[in-house]
């Protein structure tokens, strides 16, 4: 009458079960190509099956399949369609066995496959959650479970924010993918969904009688049929709500549904729960695993570690960057309190542990700088600061700390005191010594004076000449001071500092005698410097006489001459260099070495290690004078026991080097009737110099300071044939009156005369 496209036919039913209902439909032609599927309870499927396939039924499905494998089975037989899975064969023998079976192992099997099926699906979906760690794969398997579960066509889990306000976002099962991708989350307010949210209420609509828009949002025009909606919460907190839609093969939701979702809601917000604190104890970990990267970066770029002891067992940790600090690999980094200890310098350790009693007994955060002890027997500065830290009940527990390497910072602080100490003896020698300087020239020319006017035999001679030695000696102390104060008289001119070693050389040697062998490595193509040759040679003498006093024993003295380029990196550390081009000038002994107090004041004025009489201590002192002076660098290295390098670095000069032909003295009588005006502001030498001159046939006009000496020029007029001035004066300087003189008389000469 109207043909079936396919036929489900349970296997146990009254009068004709399904193998008689096939058999027969086979022997109808006009039945015979309507696919079957059987629906049974039945639990023995095996023989089932191959029975049923001798009767040419497509499949089997067991009662009660969940919605997705009778969906699968339809679909698969209505697409095989017409012809029979196999040539019917009815005669099967197994057939009464198995209906045998079946019919008294029925009823039971009928009760129990419907619960033992809910139960698999429960354990299945226990099982789910607890493997599952990504909570929204999480809800994804739960929708599955609740449909599974509940025997719903649909299942949507509605998300909420964290004010548990809105749903932002929905997880499905059942719906093909069109619907999936047009599920909008519903307007909680006004719907059943906000109540089961706010009061955790479960509640089932067997059949809504209009289409309520929240429903219409989650399933479109399909929205009829039953509903059951319950809270996805925990006892403390709603995740969500879920929804199953459509009871299969009933009208509604039972009770026992209801119970058995809502059981299983809760048991998978407690799974949500968890798998979103697994997941943010993961994100965590990885925050902290990228903080930790950053701090070891940035604590390896800054030279820094971190150690801990632990004050009861004087265990010590180090942070695998605090070994490089020590010149260390971290697997060589101390385990143990006295093994760290080890690694601080014997001089450094008691200051070191007394500030570690204190930071424990009086509960201070400590800073401490200390030198560290390398492997390689070198020592590097290390800053450190350390503080206690308590165990709950207040005790102190372990020391925390830091280290860090400040070996470099600290060769510069050093650097720069020692140049800050070098200027300020320099100003305070330089000013005595410009005063001294003074007085002996009027001593020394007074002194000389007389003994011109003494009679050859006078008894007084022997004592002039006791006072003008003195004298001399005094005025030769003054000039070194004057050097290291930087006011000595500098006449600079391009000069090559080869020349000056090679001339030296004869000298030198006679200086340093016969046990001491003297080499020069003089570089070919040495630059030019710009300074005072005499003083040059100063510098030379005083560093080659220190080196001989350095080897009693005898050894080898080397002078070295060298272009070199200071660059960035050396101005770096050493305080004060600007980088360039320099000539530096090494002189070398193998001698006893420098200590490290003795260096610390090696140029300072009247430091000397040298026995009263033997020497004075202003050797070094001139040498850093000059060598400051002429705009250059003394560096010193020295190994005790093996010998002291002294290199001095000065820069080029961008001139060809004069010839360095000395200035002859003049050996014409001098003597004169010329009018000389002296400016003088020191009346001691203001007075010697005009008792010299008037004694050699001048006439002198004095003068104190500029101003009376352009009165004097303005009175005296044409008079004046030459004119001797100090260059700094107090008012206006030698220069400045040098410059008004000229502007009024072109060509009048003009004599600087300076202490400085
Ligand atoms: N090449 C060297 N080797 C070892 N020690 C040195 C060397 N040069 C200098 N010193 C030390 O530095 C100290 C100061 O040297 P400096 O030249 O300033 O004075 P001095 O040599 O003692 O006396 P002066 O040079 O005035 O006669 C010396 O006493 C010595 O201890
Ligand atoms: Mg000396």
């Amino acid at each position: 009458h109207k043909r079936p496209a396919l036929i489900i036919a349970d296997i146990l039913m009254p009068l004709v079960d399904g193998y008689e209902l096939v058999r027969r439909m086979h022997e109808d032609p006009e039945l015979s190509a309507i696919p079957v599927i059987f629906y049974t309870a039945m639990y023995h499927e095996r023989e089932a099956r191959a029975l049923a396939q001798q009767y040419g039924v497509r499949s089997i499905v067991t009662k009660p399949g969940t919605p997705d494998s009778i969906l699968t089975a339809v679909g698969r037989a209505l697409e095989a369609g017409g012809e029979p899975a196999t040539s019917a064969d009815h005669k099967g023998s197994g057939r009464d066995r198995v209906q045998a079976i079946t019919s008294t192992s029925a009823p039971k099997v009928g009760v129990f496959a419907a619960g033992e099926q809910r139960l698999a699906a429960i354990v299945e979906f226990a099982q789910a959650i607890n493997a599952e760690h990504d909570p929204e794969a999480l809800l994804s398997k739960v929708c599955a479970a609740a449909r599974d579960v509940a025997f719903a066509q649909h299942a949507v889990i509605g998300l909420l924010d964290d004010q548990q306000a809105a749903t932002i976002a929905l997880f499905s099962s059942g719906l093909d993918s069109k619907a999936v991708e047009s599920l909008r989350p519903p307007d909680l307010k006004g719907s059943p969904l906000a109540v089961v949210v706010r009061e955790r209420r479960a509640f089932c609509i067997d059949q809504p009688r209009d289409r309520q828009p929240w429903a219409r949002q989650l399933f479109g025009d399909v929205a009829t049929g039953s509903l059951m909606g319950v809270p996805l919460a925990t006892a403390t907190r709603a995740y969500g709500w879920l929804l199953l839609r459509n009871k299969l093969g009933a009208d509604g939701f039972s009770n026992s549904d209801l119970a058995v979702v809502t059981a299983l809601a809760m048991q998978a917000a407690i799974g949500y729960e968890n798998a979103r604190l697994i997941e943010d104890s993961r994100r965590q970990a990885a925050a902290l695993r990228d903080a930790q990267d950053r701090t070891h970066f940035a604590m390896a770029a800054a030279h820094m570690g971190v150690w801990e002891i632990d004050l009861m067992t004087n265990v010590v940790t180090w942070s695998e960057t605090l070994a490089p600090v020590f010149g260390l690999t971290p697997a060589q980094a101390p385990t143990t309190l006295d093994s760290f200890l080890r690694l601080v310098h014997p001089d450094d350790r008691p200051s070191f542990t007394e500030h570690m009693r204190l930071a424990v007994a009086e509960q201070k955060e400590f800073t401490i700088e200390f030198r560290g002890l390398w492997p390689d027997g070198s020592h590097h500065w290390v800053g450190g600061r350390a503080r206690v830290a308590y165990d709950e009940e207040g005790r102190p527990a372990r020391l925390l700390g830091v280290g860090m390497d400040v070996h470099h910072e600290k060769l510069l602080e050093r650097q720069f005191h020692q140049a800050q100490k070098m200027e300020a003896i320099g100003q305070l020698a330089g000013g005595i010594a410009h005063d001294f300087n003074n007085m002996l020239t009027a001593v020394l020319g007074n002194a000389n004076l007389l003994l011109d006017d003494l009679e050859a035999e006078s008894p007084l001679r022997p004592d002039l000449d006791e006072i003008v030695k003195a004298a001399e000696r005094a005025a030769a102390l003054t000039r070194q001071l004057l050097a290291f104060g930087r006011k000595q008289v500098m006449q600079p001119i391009a000069v090559d500092l080869n020349a000056i070693v090679r001339d030296l050389t004869q000298m030198l040697r006679r200086v340093i005698g016969e046990h001491i062998e003297l080499a020069s490595v003089a570089a070919p193509g040495l630059s030019p410097v710009r300074a005072d040759p005499t003083q040059i040679e100063q510098v030379i003498m005083n560093l080659v006489v220190n080196g001989r006093d350095a080897m009693p024993a005898g050894g080898l003295l080397s002078i070295e001459t060298a272009n070199v380029t200071l660059d960035e990196s050396y101005a770096e550390s050493h305080i004060s260099v600007r980088p360039g081009s320099y000539v530096m000038l090494a002189v070398s002994d193998s001698g006893t070495g420098i200590d490290e107090p003795t260096k610390r004041r090696l140029f300072e004025p009247f430091f000397t290690t040298k026995e009263r009489g033997k020497g004075t201590g202003l050797g070094l002192a001139t040498v850093y004078g000059i060598v400051k002076q002429s705009g250059g660098y003394i560096w010193v290295y020295s190994e005790l026991g093996h010998g002291t390098t002294f290199k001095v670095y000065l820069p080029v000069a961008d001139e060809a080097p004069q010839s360095l032909a000395p200035v002859e003295p003049s050996a014409r009588a001098l003597r004169g009737s010329e009018t000389i005006l002296v400016v003088e502001d020191e009346p001691a030498v203001r007075q010697l110099t005009r008792v010299l001159l008037e004694r050699a046939g001048y006439r002198v006009i004095p003068a104190a300071n500029a101003h009376e000496a352009i009165e004097r020029f303005g009175a005296a007029g044409g008079e004046i044939d030459l004119v001797i001035t100090d260059v700094v004066m107090p008012g206006a300087s030698g220069p400045a009156l040098l410059k008004y003189l000229t502007e009024r008389r072109p060509n009048l000469k003009v004599l600087f005369m300076s202490g400085y």
